[in-house]
């Protein structure tokens, strides 16, 4: 029988509708945990706890700009659950592809709204009724290996997710003496609707341009790669890990690329 990482705990994860994070509501229900699934895209995300088919998920609408709705859903978890014991701030986007000297600061703006101020909200509310219920929680916010280095990704994303990195750390430093681990997981390109859709790419060319470009040779990265390393420092079995940037590029952001100097 399957071992169940997070029997009984309750975890909140945004951008649940889709990617990444659909991957990962399937995999913390598999694994003993009630899920809150927070997204904008209603119609995809109440698809997604439908597909899981158990009461153990619930989706639930939330746009992390807006702080009222953030607040709300915590409320929602603890009302439903009575606890909150993971977050999982997932939810982001691109935004535009223009380099710097054609910058929209208007696209620029929207982008740290979700992915940097967003994520704020989620760890304000998450960790506030962590804190007020005593809980040990688990705090993981999906960065990028854009938040490493700069030019695989566009400005604004690239600002924000070294920003989220920033909040990761920082939130860290406070929350430790609470108990509460928070941590950030870097993925490399993965064939969803945002990268598919950012570089006009179908999800098998996506896949194809990461194997290429990746230093790591026989495993085609997925969504939920990224799942299996949410569910691990989620779970009991990172208890001593925080502050930590789980990088899941195959080693793309440390080494110069081996296949080049091949033919060098
Ligand atoms: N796909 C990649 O190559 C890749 C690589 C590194 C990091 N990431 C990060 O992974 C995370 C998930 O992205 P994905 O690739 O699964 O993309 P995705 O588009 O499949 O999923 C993102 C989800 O976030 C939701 N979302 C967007 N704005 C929101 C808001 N304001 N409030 C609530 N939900 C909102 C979307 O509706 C969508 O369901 C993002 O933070 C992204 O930056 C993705």
């Amino acid at each position: 029988m399957m071992q169940k990482r997070l029997e009984g705990k309750v975890a909140i994860i945004t951008g649940a509708a889709s990617g990444i994070g659909e991957e990962t509501v399937k995999l913390f229900v598999e694994n003993g945990a009630f899920v809150i699934a927070a997204d904008i895209q209603d119609e995809l995300g109440h698809k997604v706890a439908d597909s899981i088919g158990s009461e153990k998920v619930t989706y639930h609408h939330c746009d992390v700009r807006d702080e009222k709705h953030v607040e709300e859903t915590v409320n929602f978890a603890l009302e439903k659950h009575g606890r909150v014991d993971v977050l999982f701030s997932n939810a982001g986007i691109i935004g535009s592809l223009s380099g710097i000297l054609e910058l929209d600061l208007g696209e620029f703006e929207k982008t740290m709204a979700t992915n940097v101020v967003g994520t704020a909200a989620m760890i304000k509310h998450a960790a506030r009724a962590m804190v007020e219920k005593k809980i040990r929680g688990s705090i993981i916010c999906t960065t990028s290996v854009s938040a490493s280095v700069g030019g695989t990704g566009p400005n604004g994303y690239t600002t924000s997710k070294h920003a989220v990195l920033g909040l990761v750390k920082s939130a860290c430093s406070e929350l430790g003496g609470y108990g509460i681990r928070v941590n950030s997981i870097s993925p490399y390109g993965i064939a969803t609707p945002l990268s598919c859709r950012a570089y006009n790419l179908e999800p098998h060319e996506v896949e194809a341009s990461t194997y290429c470009n990746a230093n790591l040779k026989g495993v085609v990265l997925k969504a939920k790669h990224i799942a299996e390393a949410a569910l691990f420092l989620a779970s009991d079995e990172a208890v001593y890990i925080s502050g930590h940037n789980l990088v899941v590029d195959g080693g793309i952001s440390v080494v110069r690329n081996t296949t080049t100097l091949e033919h060098v």
